[in-house]
Parts: structure tokens; sequence; C-alpha cells
């Protein structure tokens, strides 16, 4: 039996088949655990089960001699210093697949939200001002007969090219491993939706000098992570009218304040994170990181292994 911290409570009934097995303490609160909350577990844990905002670090993992496993309750592991863990020979799990379907039809969604004017016409009814039906209420653009650019073309772009190409629109993509130039993608896109994972390669590819590349009726739809985007630029380009807007589900920072100055941009519709917040997906999302934490705890490979180099070590 080993000692496993869990740091948030999660959907579903998975977290009893560790307990099952293991000695399992779950963080209790809506909050995640301050740095030092973890710290103070490191010593005594062979098992951690984190998920996106925890930040494993170098030094916290000085503080923990006996981890044998880390699984991520995320497919991004941006929050993980994988080459620390690595180092330690420890395996990090994630969870791959089960929320390629959930986030992808809210990639579509912000779409259609965003260029059809939902928010706005939704506030509009709310504050009492639907006064009539108006031939130039709310004009939006299509998705239809739009081309949209996505940027990686992974299991996520993949679905949501699926998707599109579905509502009839024209699908162009860029990629470590293949596809047309960003530049060419975001001088013929009408919506841009990122799919990459974060990487020092990603980090703020959409900026002052991309953003000014795309069409000035284009949407930039993000899923992914918010540091792929330059935020500061994002603001610029959305005040002086540079991109039609922007549909957000991820920011920089994470969360966002009330009072950040990005909320004040025109055109824009931002999501608290929410890409794989299905019932079905979240709950996938927990089988699969206890099964990942079990087999490494037994002594077994990992299913969903970021770093598999561990094994072969
Ligand atoms: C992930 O898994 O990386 C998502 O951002 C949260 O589901």
């Amino acid at each position: 039996m080993a000692r496993v911290f869990v740091t948030r409570k999660l959907p579903g009934t998975a977290v009893d088949r560790l307990k099952a097995e293991h000695e399992v303490e779950v963080w209790p609160e809506r909050l995640p655990p301050r740095p030092g909350d973890l710290r103070a577990r490191m010593p005594d844990i062979e098992g951690l089960l984190s998920i996106l905002t925890d930040k494993i670090h170098d030094e916290l993992l000085d503080a923990a001699p006996n981890l044998r496993a880390i699984s991520n309750y995320a497919v991004g592991v941006d929050n993980i210093d994988v080459e620390a863990v690595t180092k330690r020979g420890i395996p990090i799990g994630n969870t791959p697949d089960v929320l390629t379907e959930a986030t992808a039809d809210l990639a579509v969604a912000l779409m259609l939200a965003i260029a059809r004017r939902l928010s706005e016409g939704e506030a509009l009814v709310h504050r009492g001002d639907w006064l009539t039906w108006e031939p130039t209420l709310l004009l939006g653009r299509d998705l239809h007969d739009s081309t949209v650019g996505i940027v990686g073309m992974g299991r996520i772009g993949r679905a949501v090219q699926r998707r599109v190409e579905g509502f009839g629109a024209r699908v162009v993509y860029t990629d470590v491993s293949g596809g047309v130039l960003l530049e060419q993608l975001l001088e013929q896109s009408d919506f841009v939706t990122i799919h990459s994972p974060l990487t020092e390669q990603t980090h703020g590819l959409i900026n002052d000098e991309t953003l000014a590349m795309m069409k000035p009726t284009a949407y930039l739809v993000n899923t992914a992570r918010g540091p792929i985007v330059d935020t500061k630029a994002l603001i610029r380009a959305l005040n002086a009218g540079e991109i039609a807007g922007a549909a957000l589900d991820v920011t920089d920072p994470e969360p966002l304040t009330g009072d950040h100055v990005l909320l004040s941009a025109p055109n824009l519709l931002v999501v608290p994170h929410i890409g794989s917040a299905t019932h079905a997906t979240r709950e996938a999302m927990a089988d699969m990181a206890v099964d990942n934490l079990l087999a490494a705890l037994r002594g077994e490979r990992m299913r969903h292994c970021v770093n598999p180099q561990v094994y072969d070590a």
C-alpha cells in the first residue's frame, strides 16, 4: 500500500479504485493546494495525481525522495518540468484521446458563438432591448463556406477538421509534420483555431506580427493553452479592429480576474478552460489518470506515459 496525494476532488468513482489499493489523501478544497501544502506532502508520498494548475518543478521533486509516479489529470503536461521528472526516472501519465471530441466540440461552439454573436444577442434580450425583428441586427459571419485554419493537426485538430468540414468549411492546417506555413494559414483563414501543445516553439506564436497577418474579418479561437497567444498583442489587435474577434477557452494569465484589461476588449468571448468539461469526459479522464497511477504503483508500465524513456533506463 503506497501513500498517494490527489490534488483535487475528481468526478466519478475512479478515486475509489485508488483508495481500495492505497492510502489516499484527496485535497478537499475548491482552490488548489498552495505551494507549501503540496511541498509538505512530498516527503511521504509515492504517488501523485496532479491537475494542470499544480506546478511540479525541480525543487518540489527534491523534497520527494519516495515519489515513484506522477499521473496528470490532463493531456497537456506543461505544468510539469518533464525533464526534471524524467531525470529522476519517474514516469508521468497523461489523459490523451478521451478529451479529444469534447474539446473539438467546444472549439466549434466558440467559432459559431463568436461569429454569430451569441453573447451579444443574449445580453440584448436580457436587458429588454429586443424591440423588433431588424434586418441589420447582430449581423455575423458564416462558418459554412469559410476557411478554417487549424494550427496543430494532432488528435484534436483532426477532430475539429471533421466537424468544420461537416459544416461546409474548407480546412488549411499547419503542423510540425506538414501542412502550409503559418503565414499562409493566417492570410487565408476566416477562423484560426489553435490545437498545439504549449512548448518553447509555440509560446507566443500568435503575437503582434502574426495577428497582423490575419484578415480583419477573421476570428481567433484558442482551446489549447493561453500562453500560445500573446495577451497584450491580442488586446491591441482587438481594440484596433485588426481582427474580427477572439473566442478563448484558455488565457494568459489563467484564471483571468474579472477586472483584467483583456475583458474590456471588444468582440471577445471568454470561457473558463472548459474544453473537456462534460460529465463523461471528465470521468473518463479520472479513470485514465487512476489507471496510469495504479499501474505505475504496481511496478507496471503506465498505459499513457509522456516520458516512456524512463522504462528503458
Ligand atoms: C488538458 O487535458 O490538457 C485540458 O486542457 C484540460 O482537459
